[in-house]
Formats: C-alpha cells, structure tokens, sequence
C-alpha cells in the first residue's frame, strides 16, 4: 500500500482579484490536468478497469469487505465478476484477488453477502464463520447462486447445486439482497423483477420460498426496478422501528437515467407494505447508483451505511478517463427523521473521514455577503471538504462556484424558487454525452422556520457531494475538469451577511492505493 502524500498547504489568503463575468479570477495561470490527476483522492476506484454496483457489502472481524461489478479485462461493461477490496475504515482500501468469475452458469452479477453465525448453512469448515455471497448468475436466464468463504472472505468456493433459486421466465431477475431476520429465525431475500420487488425466505441459504412481490403501483416507474435493499432502522430520537426499501431505478431517475427511489413501511416477513405511495429520491444529483448498505454492522456501534456507485447509465461508459472507469461515493449513513405523519431519510458521509482531514481554515465571514477563495492548495488539490451555515432570512439565493478563469461547477441554492441546481454544463470535459451537459435540478429545496441551511459539500477531483439541512436533501453529481480548478467563491444576494461557519478543510492525503 503506497500513500501519496500530498504537498504540504500553504495558508488561505481571501484577497480581493477582477473578476471577469463568470465571477471567477482573470489573472489565474491555468494548469492542464493529465488522467492520473482525476483519480480520486478518498473515494474507491478500481485500480484499473470498468467497475460498477457495489456488491456484498459486509462487516466481519474489524474488516468492511467491499465487492463490486467488475470488468478485469476492458474498461466498459464486460463479462462481470466480483471484484473485492476490504478496509477497516471505508477510505483506506486493500485490494484482494477477485472473488468470483463468470463460470458454465454465466457472468457474475450484483448480489449481497452475509455472516452465517450460526451456520445454518452448513458450510463452516473451521473456526471462522462462513461468510456466504448470494448473487445473480447471468447467463441465458438470471438467477440466483451462492458461494460461500471460510476464511474472513479471503477465498471463494461456489455451491455446487447452483443456482438455489431459479427463474420462473421473468427477463430481469436479479440483485440479491439477504440478511437475517432474527424475529422470525429465517433469511429474508429482496430481488428485482423488472418492475417489482420480490421477497423469498430461508432457512438455510439453500432452499428459498417466494413470500410477496411489493411495488407495482407504488413509487417511480419509468425503468427497470434493480438492486433492492430491505432493513429495518430506528426513527431518531424514538424507540419505534420503521422498515425502509431502497430501489434503484434505470431509467426513470428525477434528472435523467439512473437514481435510487426509497419506502418507508413494516414489513412482517412475508409483505412490505409503504406508509404512502409517493416517490423519495435518496439523491437528486445524476451520479449515485445501485446504492446498497452493510450487513452485520455491530449493534454496538448500530449505524446503517450506503454506498453507492458514483456514475449514471447514460454515460457511464464514456466519462473520461481510461486507465479506470468508476468511483463509489463515500460511504453514508442513513438516519430516519419524523416531521409530523411523514418519515425521511437522512445521508450523511460516515465520521471516518475526518482521519484523514489535514489542514483545516476557517473564515468567519461578518460583514461580507461573500467567501472567495483563490489560490488556495486546499482547492488547487481538488479534494475537500467544505461546510458552512447560510441564513435565507438575509438572502434570496446563495451561489457556490469552483473552478479555473476556463471553466467551473456552479450551484444555485434558490429560495425564491424553492429549487438546488447543479450546473455542470462549463465544467470541463462534459460533450462525451448529450445529456451530460443539463442542468441537475433538486425542486424541493424547503426551509425550516428560521431559515438557516447548514450546507456540506465533498469535492473529490472529479465529484461533488451536496448534503444540506443535516442531510435531509443530497445531490452527488461528477464533473471531468480539463485545467485544475483554483478557486471557490460563495455568495449571497443583496449585501447582508449571510454565511456563517464557513469551513474549508483538505482532504490531500491520496488515498489511492
Ligand atoms: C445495476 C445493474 C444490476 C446488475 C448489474 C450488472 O447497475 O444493471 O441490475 O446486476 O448492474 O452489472
């Protein structure tokens, strides 16, 4: 494992500089960036090759494993396995060999992995539990197979009377997702059928029994429904559980192609049944995908963690860079919020990040109804993360832009419109693909009474992470600069003071292995 240290930052200056009509510094001498500059610095990315959903995520012994969609051999979407990672943090990745290979049954394709603690399986062969994966055999038909590892998933045999649940003549019939159901003593499976969701049970891994289909009038629609995730979360600051469903959706997403959808219901083993029939996105960016959480997180320390894949059917296979294709978002933890009869979902970035905080600046604005920043390592390093607090009682819009005198992301929090726009259409790179260039739009941008929005965004070379109102509303959307972005400006409207914590900190510590 090699660390790239980062160059060591320099102070922040908040000089004043002209301005040429895009409000960025005219007097910037601009840096072309090369493929390597792209790779992200704190995010997952294969070390080569195409990568799509993260697979399996699970926690055993101190070890987050991470598997994903893989194609060893090009990078676009081939022949998929399972390609593996594990870390005892969620940044800081070990590779290890690819775990499955398509086989005679077909390709490999997502699927979910669990702790088989009490070995209702029967494959414990030493003294560690059996870790198993349940996941699509692609082949002429989907359907669903097991593999089980008795070394903290450090090898993988597969069963050899795969697959253990087989398809009943439905073309998209797959993306296993398993965990167990301790109430009723059974393994719960939620897979994707075309447009539903499917639950089966298990007493042993082996032998499935169908139970409800959930979803054909409830929710989004303009896709395939894919990559189910099904658990069971404490609304906060209660004692009441609620049952959450995720649904990745492809396409049919709230700003083109793919996006994830979520219900908030009960589940009582054998049907899922939502409190009301609207559709939630999990993120009104473009670019989060496929997002699944951990099974198996200690109840000590009881937090429910996503990941999900930072790209977009709609040009997944053609964003720029070659060496590797595809990033995961940071990992989020998913917290459940009560307002009167409703329940949201809330993502936030897990706290592991701040391991690798370095340097750190604070501008405590007073006065001014603006932030700039130019010059700055921090920014020129592409890697931050940056909160601070805005008061929408003195300001009707707030704009935050990033980038070079050549190019910039612009985001427009609009009060007056009740709407978060993401403009990407001068980032950089970004005619690769026709839709590539829309602006991301977020309609459901609403204040609380005291109309101050705590806003959070994670920069990472190539990706934005939006988080406001602790979480409530995300936009994840990717961006391909051409020359190295060195500036940040935030503003108000008017000229009433309006951000406060402003809070810049660097994240230039390379992660990539
Ligand atoms: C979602 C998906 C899954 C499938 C996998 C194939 O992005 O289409 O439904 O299992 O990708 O790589």
């Amino acid at each position: 494992m090699i660390f790239a240290l980062s160059v060591f930052c320099l102070l922040l200056s908040c000089k004043k500089e002209d301005q040429n009509k895009n409000g960025s510094p005219l007097n910037d001498s601009l840096v072309r960036l090369v493929e390597s500059d792209l790779r992200p610095a704190y995010h997952f990315t294969p070390m080569a090759h195409w990568m799509n959903d993260p697979n399996g995520l699970v926690y055993y012994k101190g070890e987050y494993h991470l598997f994903y969609q893989y194609n060893p051999n090009g990078n676009t979407w081939g022949p998929m396995n399972w390609g593996h990672a594990i870390s005892t943090d969620m940044f800081n990745w070990q590779d290890l060999a690819i775990a499955l290979s398509p086989d005679n049954l077909g390709t490999i394709f997502s699927g979910s992995a669990v702790v088989d603690a009490a070995n209702t399986s029967g494959f414990k062969s030493g003294e560690e539990d059996p870790l198993l994966a349940i996941f699509t055999h692609a082949g002429n038909q989907q359907s669903q197979s097991i593999a089980y590892s008795n070394d903290k998933g450090r090898s993988w045999t597969k069963y050899e009377k795969n697959p253990v649940l087989l398809n009943p003549g439905i073309a998209d019939f797959r993306d296993p997702k398993v965990f167990w159901f301790a109430d009723q003593n059974k393994w719960i499976m939620a897979l994707a059928k075309g447009n539903v969701i499917g639950f089966y049970s298990s007493p042993d891994l082996k032998n499935w029994t169908f139970e409800s289909d959930f979803g054909l009038n409830y929710g989004a629609h303009g896709g395939v429904w894919e990559c189910p995730d099904l658990f069971q979360i404490l609304v906060e600051g209660t004692s009441l559980k609620k049952w959450v469903l995720l649904v990745s959706i492809n396409p049919g997403g709230p700003n083109g192609g793919s996006a994830t959808q979520y219900f908030i219901g009960n589940f009582d083993g054998k049907t899922f049944t939502a409190d009301t029939n609207e559709t939630n996105w999990v993120d009104y960016g473009t670019d989060n995908y496929a997002g699944v959480t951990y099974n198996n997180i200690p109840s000590t320390d009881g937090r429910r963690i996503a990941i999900g894949w930072m790209s977009n059917w709609n040009y997944a296979g053609v964003v720029p860079t070659t060496t590797w294709r595809s990033t995961m978002t940071v990992p989020r933890v998913i917290s459940l919020v009560q307002n009167g009869q409703n329940f949201n979902l809330r993502f936030n970035p897990v706290d592991e990040l701040k391991k690798y905080y370095s340097q750190t600046d604070t501008v405590v604005q007073q006065t001014k109804n603006s932030v700039e920043i130019i010059n700055s390592s921090i920014i020129k390093s592409g890697s931050y993360d940056l909160s601070l607090s805005a008061d929408f009682s003195q300001t009707d819009s707030l704009q935050l832009t990033f980038g070079s005198s050549a190019e910039k992301m612009s985001i427009l929090f609009d009060k007056k419109n009740g709407k978060v726009s993401v403009d990407r259409s001068n980032s950089g790179s970004v005619y690769f693909n026709s839709s590539f260039k829309q602006l991301i739009i977020c309609p459901a941008f609403t204040l609380r009474t005291d109309q101050k929005v705590d806003i959070r965004m994670l920069v990472d070379k190539t990706s934005v992470e939006l988080f406001w109102n602790k979480g409530e509303k995300v936009m994840t959307a990717l961006f391909f600069p051409i020359f190295q972005y060195n500036f940040l400006k935030v503003k108000g409207s008017g000229s009433m003071p309006v951000i406060n914590n402003f809070c810049l900190t660097g994240l230039t510590k390379s992660l990539y292995r």
